[in-house]
């Protein structure tokens, strides 16, 4: 069933339940409230005839139906009497009640009113004891005819009111709903054109209620998420293309022009030499990628306590070979820290930063590589001596694929993937990177990780 009509069903069912509900309370209490008029008129009547009997000797007794208390339609009621003896026998009846027969003045209480029958004509009857006559009582009774027709009419006219208010209810209803999810349909419009592929689809707003209007700009503003997202992808794989041919270009280049004649030793060695770098380009890249796109799609917790210093001095081992080569001398000052995360992930970081470190120093110059506690955050920070990040390159740095124009022009070993790569771990361990804009001399990247509840171990 469409959301349109279930709503327009529920708020009728509402509105039949209230109407409902409200209406037959409001017969039933004024029932009850004509009802106790009638029985205080007739035990007031009752009395006054049980006195006026009380002082008159039981043989000059006589019970006259008529006139009785004014009735609802201003008429005098019939009345309805009867005196029974002691043992029961009625002793004296008015003319109303020799059609009928009459209840046991026994089974009854005093001064409780019941409902009494007498050929078709309903009833309210009393039975009391008549005073200075112990042994007699009174059955009294006044018609509930008029309180009847009431009832009915009441409850004839409530039952028309409840039609004709759930008909008005389920109209406005209707309307009313149909205004509000004619904009439903727009938004749900936009979202299928999103979902078939057309980001450019958007919902037309043009209504005033401010809850449609903000639900219309979310949707809009996430499917212009969305289109950078898929945008963002696109150059993701393009750039990814890229850097793939480039390497493999290289090697089949290289692989055909060493076949194309009969080489020596020496110039096949070359040519395998050149094979190789174009095969360790391809191979950095692929694990690159596969870093990037592992690190992306984790979600398992970080729970296993890692011990910082340590993944600090083995990623500076392994870079140490790199370090001699380029004459850079790495010295690393670490405080004893422990963080929640994965070790493996963390020694990556710390290598991609002491590799771009070791890339960019001068000759003769050292990188630091600190770690400290400062309030609640973990700081691990790879320093260098070399020119350092221009600042308009601060942010760009760390998407995938950019390098700097330099960079990029000296087709260096990488392929900009590393500071992403460094990127997404930090996010995924609840830190973050950033360069130190306020280091001078070098670039300063720092890696800022929450510090665990009751995990660290004092240096
Ligand atoms: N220590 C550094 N000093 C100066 N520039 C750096 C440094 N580290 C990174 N960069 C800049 O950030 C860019 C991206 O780094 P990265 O993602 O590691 O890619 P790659 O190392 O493959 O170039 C580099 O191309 C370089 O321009
Ligand atoms: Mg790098």
């Amino acid at each position: 069933m469409k959301f349109r009509n279930r709503l327009t069903l529920a708020l009728t069912a509402t509105t039949v339940l209230t109407f409902g509900t409200a209406f037959a309370a409001v017969s039933i209490i004024v029932h009850r409230s004509e009802q106790r008029e009638l029985e205080e008129a007739v035990l007031e009547t009752a009395r006054g005839e049980a006195r006026e009997l009380s002082v008159i000797p039981p043989e000059h007794w006589q019970l006259s139906e008529e006139p009785g208390p004014a009735g609802d339609d201003e008429k005098p009621l019939r009345r309805f009497a009867a005196i029974f003896s002691d043992n029961g026998n009625v002793v004296l009846k008015t003319k109303s009640f020799y059609a009928c027969p009459l209840p046991d003045p026994l089974a009854h209480d005093f001064r409780a009113a019941f409902n009494l029958d007498c050929e078709g004509t309903p009833l309210r009857a009393i039975i009391i004891r008549i005073p200075s006559h112990p042994g007699q009582r009174l059955l009294f009774a006044l018609p509930r005819v008029q309180l009847e027709a009431d009832s009915a009419f009441l409850g004839r006219t409530m039952a028309m009111a409840l039609i004709a208010g759930i008909a008005a209810a389920a109209a406005v209803t209707f309307v009313i709903v149909r205004q509000l999810t004619r904009q439903h349909d727009f938004i749900a419009d936009a979202a299928r054109t999103v979902a078939a592929g057309d980001l450019g689809a958007r919902v037309k707003i043009g209504s005033d209620d401010e809850d449609i209007v903000q639900l219309a700009s979310d949707v809009n503003e996430m499917i212009v998420r969305l289109g950078l997202l898929v945008s963002s992808q696109q150059r993701f794989v393009a750039y990814a293309a890229h850097e793939l041919r480039s390497p493999i270009t290289a090697l089949y280049g290289e692989l055909q022009l060493a076949t194309r004649k009969e080489r020596t030793k020496d110039e096949y060695r070359q040519a395998i030499g050149e094979a190789l770098d174009s095969a360790r380009r391809l191979k950095t890249l692929a694990e690159d990628l596969l870093a990037l796109a592992r690190v992306g799609a984790e979600t398992e917790p970080l729970r296993s306590p890692v011990q910082l210093r340590k993944v600090v001095e083995q990623a500076a081992s392994e870079v140490t070979l790199a370090a001699s080569e380029h004459k850079v001398t790495i010295s690393v000052t670490c405080a004893d820290v422990t963080v929640d995360g994965r070790a493996r992930d963390l020694g990556r970081v710390v290598r991609n930063l002491l590799d771009n470190a070791i890339r960019h120093s001068p000759e003769g110059t050292n990188v630091t590589v600190g770690l400290d506690l400062s309030g609640s955050l973990v700081k691990l920070w790879v320093q260098d001596e070399g020119p350092g990040v221009p600042p308009g390159d601060r942010d760009r740095i760390f998407e995938p694929f950019y390098r700097s124009a330099k960079d990029h022009d000296q087709d260096g070993p990488g392929a900009g993937l590393g500071l992403a790569i460094v990127q997404e771990i930090a996010k995924s361990h609840g830190g973050r990177i950033f360069v130190d804009t306020e280091s001078e001399g070098g670039a300063r990247f720092v890696l800022e990780l929450p510090v665990p509840q009751q995990e660290e171990v004092p240096a």
